[in-house]
């Protein structure tokens, strides 16, 4: 009998423990408490009304169906002509697939990669599902703990010392999730050179992309052609709830990821296709620049609050919208630390266990996906929590 009785492959997914948080910091609000939330991983802008115009023209009309495997022409063409801009790339439309947001990308690039067994070198910090997807498709993360002195990225040493037979490929992100670190061109090209030399793949997350407060961030596109990159439509141009990203893939890949896309998906969401069209407008442009001129003047105001709080902090993160804050001066155990400082502070953050086995007890994420005042707030009750014994 198998009733009630699920996958042993799914048993070993693990969940989100902010969702804990953010249960626990519902019913506070529900009671009456106000809550801080910096653990959202989120921007808190509506999307752009330019966007939203497009999607209710769209819908007007009424007419919404499937669109092609591969996501509508012309949005595709509006993805090339972007990298060509940014980037100074060429990239065809027909390596171009418009995908459920960035998790759609990532289900097709590693369902086209891998076979049962296949390892695939990860970033420890990093962003959890990768881990849990690659599981799934019966491959085997290998997590590679990386540490404040390489700023928290994967390193051509690491991935070499790493590489075993059984290894396939590799997946950055840059900015990363949770730490906000960047790969510069010269790390981003040892990494895309130590790969190819290993004859492996790399999956390069570009998802906060546009999120960047110093030098631009560079695509793996810029370096090589046979890389397999991802982005999405939810960070930068604040459609989270659209479900839209895109995976642009080698030619070798593009029959495999279309097939995929059939199986998995049939296409992304229609009336958010259409939306998108409006995503690359200079009337769109001039709203989300001046949001991420917002979130770097959020994000220099937490760096020293946290700072002169006493949190270990690297340098500043460059991108994203997170602080990776290490709180051994308050605590050993940061998920218990991040209940506490819900508790008794209302400020929520998310706890390091949610993002790897690499110390994960040492660190908290503060996402500043909320206003200034509030962050200001956040900071003052977190002082005066931190301040209670002293
Ligand atoms: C690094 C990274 N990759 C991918 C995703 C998935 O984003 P989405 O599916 O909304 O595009 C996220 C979401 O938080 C992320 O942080």
């Amino acid at each position: 009998m198998n009733i009630g009785k699920v996958s042993k492959r799914v048993e070993s997914i693990s969940p989100f423990y902010v969702m804990d948080i953010m249960a626990r910091a519902n019913e506070l609000e529900e009671s009456g408490r106000d809550i801080i939330h910096m653990e959202v991983g989120e921007p808190d802008f509506s999307t752009p009304q330019p966007i939203i115009d497009a999607a209710q023209r769209f819908l007007a009309i009424g007419d919404v169906h499937y669109t092609k495997a591969q996501g509508l022409p012309l949005l595709r063409e509006k993805i090339a002509n972007f990298y060509h801009q940014e980037y100074k790339v060429e990239v065809s439309a027909d390596r171009i697939f418009i995908t459920p947001g960035a998790s759609g990308a990532l289900t097709v690039a590693l369902a086209s990669l891998l076979d049962a067994g296949d390892e695939v070198l990860t970033c420890d910090p990093g962003y959890p599902c990768n881990n849990n997807i690659v599981t799934l498709f019966g491959g085997k993360a290998k997590p590679i703990a990386v540490d404040a002195a390489e700023h928290f990225q994967l390193t051509g040493a690491a991935i070499t010392e790493a590489w075993t037979p059984a290894t396939r490929g590799v997946m950055i992100a840059s900015p990363s999730n949770p730490t906000g670190t960047m790969v510069n061109r010269s790390q981003l090209n040892d990494i895309v050179q130590t790969v190819n030399n290993h004859n492996g793949f790399l999956i390069s997350d570009e998802i906060y992309h546009g999120l960047v407060y110093g030098q631009r961030a560079i695509s793996a596109l810029e370096i090589s052609d046979n890389v397999f990159v991802l982005n999405s439509f939810s960070k930068f141009f604040g459609m989270t709830g659209w479900r839209l990203g895109w995976l642009i893939v080698p030619e070798y890949a593009v029959p495999a990821a279309n097939r995929l896309m059939q199986n998995l998906y049939i296409s992304a969401p229609t009336h958010s296709q259409y939306a998108a069209l409006a995503a690359f407008s200079d009337e769109t442009r001039v709203i989300l620049d001046q949001r991420r001129d917002e979130f770097e003047s959020r994000r220099d105001m937490l760096y020293e609050g946290l700072k002169e709080l006493g949190f270990v902090l690297i340098d500043k993160p460059e991108g994203a919208f997170y602080i990776y804050a290490d709180c051994r001066a308050f605590s050993e155990d940061s998920y218990a630390f991040s209940l506490q400082l819900l508790e008794e502070a209302g400020v929520a953050t998310t706890p390091g266990k949610d993002f790897g086995i690499s110390s994960p007890e040492r660190y908290l994420r503060f996402a500043y996906t909320t206003s200034e005042e509030r962050i200001q707030e956040g900071l003052r009750r977190l002082k005066i929590f931190l301040m209670r014994d002293k």
